[in-house]
């Protein structure tokens, strides 16, 4: 049987709730107020009503569980009654919600995913074709930050149907695909044959692309292998082995530039080596050897920054915590961009061909498709 009032009463600005369960909940006038089922528009379910419009004195008048199982309360201005169903009023309990311990939707990673890579592969086919796989998918990118989609058919551009049964993409001044294939004077060193140190795209923004698609279409020169490191791990390693190192990337802003020749703007942005979120979970990684600025921290720490930044960037790139691979033409090696730090080796470009092309997502695609498909099932 659902969990029901038991008891409502009125205690200063709040209702107090029992609940069958023996659990407890506190209401505050003005959240009850600013909740009103009739609040919201249906369509664009926007808040219509406007808390401005009334005191910060409301109160109930009357309150009561209703013969509909309701709670009605019928305020003390507005000439307004309103109706909350049980269920939502337990949903939303902040009461009871901030009394949950808080789980990560993180699943971290080290070198021993490479044991098992069949584990975040998933078919072209099944996510074009079925919801489940598009899940199946999108968990993996959410949970885990990687996964690589098989036999993708190997024309340019073929990778838009797949990635548009999540959304559109993120558009860059590198264009939508960009090409990963070495060319001369180029304006991104991930357009030569040289090794790519683990990095991550674009941290001279603002808002780096949430996630990242490298679609191989052809991969025959010598070299060129792929590695990817889960530097959320790497961050909880830090946090819980060299907490002064961690502390130090986590307060102190680095900063992070653009401005290579083909471009009429310089981009720049400060941003922490790690960041968190409400939680204290891992929310961002900024990392990237090749763009990072002149820093100007304060001449105070500069020493204890370098070094954080110089341990920090020797673990990213330590075999216990970092994956190798070959990516096949067909491969979609798709991955968060501010969790997953992804590099190549060298390769020969006159022993063959080695071609990829690259598209962004914002992150709110990722997790805004998932958390809709979720609620469908
Ligand atoms: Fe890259």
């Amino acid at each position: 049987m659902a969990v029901e009032i038991s008891k409502v009463s009125k205690n200063g600005s709040a209702l107090n709730i029992e609940w069958s369960d023996g659990e407890k909940s506190n209401f505050n006038f003005l959240w009850l107020r600013d909740n009103c089922p009739t609040a919201h528009d249906k369509d664009s379910r926007h808040r219509m009503f406007n808390i401005l419009e009334v005191s910060t004195n409301i109160e109930p008048k009357t309150y009561k569980v209703n013969n509909d199982g309701k709670l009605e309360i019928a305020w003390s201005e507005g000439n307004h009654t309103s109706l909350y169903e049980q269920e939502w009023l337990r949903k939303n309990c902040y009461t009871i919600n901030n009394n949950k311990k808080y789980v990560s939707p993180y699943q971290l990673w080290d070198s021993s995913l490479q044991e098992n890579l069949k584990f975040i592969s998933i078919e072209h086919d099944e996510i074009l074709n079925s919801d489940e796989g598009l899940i199946k998918w999108l968990e993996l990118l959410h949970y885990k930050g990687i996964a690589i989609v098989k036999n993708t058919p190997v024309e340019k551009e073929s990778a838009f149907p797949v990635l548009n049964r999540i959304s559109h993409t993120r558009e860059t001044f590198f264009k939508t695909p960009f090409e990963v294939i070495n060319v001369p004077k180029p304006n991104n060193s991930a357009y030569t044959a040289h090794a790519l140190r683990n990095h991550m795209d674009l941290p001279w923004f603002e808002n780096p692309p949430g996630y990242q698609f490298l679609h191989c279409l052809i991969n025959s020169a010598e070299g060129g292998n792929s590695s990817a490191v889960d530097a959320f791990k790497v961050a909880d390693y830090l946090r819980k082995n060299e907490k002064e190192i961690f502390e130090t990337l986590t307060n102190v802003p680095l900063k992070f530039r653009d401005k290579d020749y083909t471009q009429d703007a310089h981009r720049s942005f400060y941003g922490t080596a790690i960041s968190l979120t409400k939680d204290g979970d891992y929310n961002d990684i900024r990392f990237s050897v090749a763009t990072m600025d002149a820093l100007d921290c304060h001449p105070d720490i500069m020493d204890k920054v370098y070094k954080a930044h110089h341990r920090f960037g020797n673990l990213l790139h330590d075999d216990q915590f970092q994956i190798k691979f070959r990516l096949q033409p067909g491969d979609i090696f798709s991955f968060n961009n501010r969790r997953v730090l992804h590099g190549r080796t060298e390769f020969n470009p006159s022993s063959g061909y080695r071609h990829l092309q690259g598209y962004y997502m914002d992150r709110d695609e990722i997790i805004g498709r998932l958390s809709f498909l979720k609620n469908k099932l």
